[in-house]
């Protein structure tokens, strides 16, 4: 059990990644706080937590509101006793398209999901990892933040200050014993945002053109995301502060 009992927050955990890592985090003996704004997908990923033993509930909260994101934390300390994790992984993103083709509207909601959320996060949970003398922030980016290609280009920008924003709050935060770290996955074909991504349905065509890209030649899983977060989210990374962590087969060497 390599994260018995911490009390962890997964924000976007009624589906796709999230739902991976909230389900390994449980796994290991956390107890686990599902986030999601639909609250019907995030209800059943606490149900099928539960149903296999593990200790989840589910909060609603939309993470780009400030009075939701601090009634999540407050409910993980309510129920739990104490915050020690927040895995910052809910994500959008504007359909794979030019640059000059993204609306405003789109923009600001890239941002204010995929960015806005980690200052409201840091803001609210700070002081309950304050209390507990410590905590750790981790935070899904993406391989878009580091190798963006076109298409994306609002949506790589958004990974790309979450990337910087997160190695700033490392070292500000550390004399707090608050670790914050990144994982940069790469594209995985079976989420919510998967078409999104390629920009239409991800067929035979779209699949053979990404995974050429992809020296161990494969996609990512959830559950390869969601093993490099135990990792960062267990005392086994207790020195561990400020990285990010590719979880993409080599695909950005
Ligand atoms: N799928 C990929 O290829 C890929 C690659 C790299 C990074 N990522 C990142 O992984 C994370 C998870 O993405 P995914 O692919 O699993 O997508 P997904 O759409 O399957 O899951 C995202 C979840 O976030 C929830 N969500 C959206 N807006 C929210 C809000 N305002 N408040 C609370 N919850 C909200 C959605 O309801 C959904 O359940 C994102 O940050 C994404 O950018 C995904």
């Amino acid at each position: 059990m390599r994260v018995k009992d911490k009390s962890i927050i997964v924000t976007g955990s009624g589906g796709g990644i999230g739902e991976g890592i909230a389900h390994r985090l449980a796994e290991e003996g956390a107890k686990v706080i599902v986030n999601d704004i639909a609250a019907d997908r995030g209800e059943k990923v606490a149900a099928a937590i539960r149903a296999k033993g593990g200790q989840a509930t589910f909060f609603a909260a939309d993470v780009t509101q400030s009075a939701d994101v601090k009634a999540l934390v407050e409910t993980a300390v309510q129920r739990h006793g104490k915050l020690d994790v927040v895995v910052n992984n809910a994500g959008w993103t504007h359909r794979n398209r030019p640059a000059l083709e993204v609306s405003e509207e789109e923009f600001d909601r890239v941002y204010a999901i995929n960015m806005k959320s980690i200052y409201l996060s840091t803001i609210h949970a700070v002081p309950a990892f304050r209390a507990n003398k410590g905590g750790v922030f981790i935070n899904i980016a993406s391989t878009a933040g580091v190798r963006p290609r076109p298409g994306l280009t609002w949506y790589n920008g958004s990974k790309g200050a979450v990337i910087t924003t997160s190695k700033s709050l490392a070292a500000e935060l550390g004399p707090d014993n608050i670790r914050v770290n990144c994982i940069n996955p790469v594209f995985n074909p079976d989420t919510g945002l998967s078409a999104e991504f390629a920009g239409g349905p991800v067929d035979e065509a779209r699949r053979a053109k990404f995974l050429a890209t992809i020296p161990l030649g494969r996609f990512s899983t959830a559950l390869d995301v969601a093993n490099a977060c135990l990792y960062l989210a267990s005392d086994e990374a207790a020195f561990i502060s400020g990285v990010c962590i590719e979880v993409d087969g080599a695909r950005c060497v």
